[in-house]
């Protein structure tokens, strides 16, 4: 038996994690907690759900969505110079106040980062998690309980490599086939904010031929929303429009908008920008076997970027929410490690 792993993907929109049977996801967010005296009222339904809370050396914070709408004071969504500092610390203890059942535990980890901060960042991270950490659990009916986990081991992997991981390995870490160790395949993972570009060569990650670029899905919303706030007058949240972009259309004050032609144009814009990138950052790489699209934004741009990709496209399982397969990989990739280090 191995201990615990817990699986942890930090991105500039949505904080993805595992444990290898539930998934928890929740926006990027977290702010300083305010009493909140009318629970029920306040929260809601899904207020078990969506409550995050936790105290840190008796800072309390809201995580998530629950930050969102109650943080008065401060409230950021991640920003590049504080996503190693004090956020991803943040985030992980609220990950691990959801997904730990026992107060006192010892655990390991992987966590993935986007490729642009991977090198400078993976040791820095990896120390700062791999510690006893005593905090505070807050549930949403007010009551509390005081956690002591110890994060035994830690593994950083580059964010695009997960969603390798859980296409070859099976859901024990043990590698389906041979292509594990023998195929070189490039990655495009589209998130909220930014595109991350890397090549999983026999199971490994090659620097050469990573890149990060700004081209994430918040890119062509912004034109969506910029477009509506011609039409409407109304400023709409970029977070706010994935649903109203996959229904295709929008209501703003009774009244119905059409976003399908804008959003084809907007889509397709971006999906170019991505898929031309791809073809020069892997100009060299002609011996890839195949490539693969991941990430939220993927899950929409897939049908846009393959079309213009030089290469072999291995579309990702539709079992599951394409934001989750990288961190369902890491959870694998866990697996993986720490199996093969104790036999
Ligand atoms: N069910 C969903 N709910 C909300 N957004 C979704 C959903 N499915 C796909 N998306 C899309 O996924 C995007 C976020 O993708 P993802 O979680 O991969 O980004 P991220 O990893 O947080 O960002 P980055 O990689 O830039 O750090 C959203 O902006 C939205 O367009
Ligand atoms: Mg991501």
């Amino acid at each position: 038996m191995i201990d615990t792993v817990i699986a942890i993907d930090i991105g500039f929109g949505f904080t993805k994690a595992t444990d290898g049977k539930d998934f928890l996801i929740f926006k990027s967010v977290y702010g300083e907690a305010v009493d909140l005296q009318f629970r029920e009222s306040l929260l809601g339904e899904n207020s078990h759900e969506e409550h995050i809370q936790i105290e840190i050396d008796d800072t309390p914070y809201f995580v998530g969505e629950l930050a969102e709408r109650q943080s008065s004071s401060r409230s950021f969504t991640l920003d590049q110079n504080q996503f190693i500092s004090s956020s991803s610390k943040i985030l992980a203890l609220g990950v691990l106040s959801k997904l730990l059942h026992e107060p006192e535990q010892t655990i390991k980890l992987v966590v993935g980062l986007p490729i642009g901060h991977y090198r400078q960042y993976k040791e820095i991270l990896a120390e700062m998690l791999k510690d006893k950490h005593v905090f505070t659990s807050v549930h949403h009916d007010g009551t509390t309980t005081e956690m002591n986990i110890t994060v035994e081991d830690v593994r950083v992997l580059p964010q695009p490599i997960g969603t390798v991981m859980d296409r070859l390995l099976s859901t024990t870490g043990i590698p389906k086939s041979q292509r594990f160790a023998t195929d070189k395949i490039g990655i495009i993972d589209v998130g909220f904010r930014t595109t991350d570009y890397t090549i999983s060569d026999k199971g490994r990650y090659s620097e050469r031929g990573s890149l990060t670029t700004k081209n994430g899905i918040s890119k062509a919303f912004a034109k969506i929303g910029a477009k509506l706030k011609e039409a409407s007058n109304i400023d709409v949240e970029i977070y706010r429009l994935f649903e109203a972009v996959d229904s295709g259309s929008i209501k703003i004050r009774g009244k119905s908008y059409d976003l399908k032609p804008i959003t084809e144009k907007a889509f397709k814009q971006l999906a170019t920008a991505i898929a031309t990138d791809a073809n020069t950052v892997w100009a060299d790489d002609w011996d890839i076997d195949a490539i693969m699209i991941t990430g939220g934004g993927g899950a929409v741009l897939a049908p846009y970027i393959e079309k213009q990709l030089e290469g072999v496209v291995i579309p990702i399982k539709q079992d599951l929410d394409y934001r989750l397969h990288n961190v369902r990989g890491y959870y694998k990739f866990g697996l993986y490690t720490w199996r093969k280090k104790e036999a």
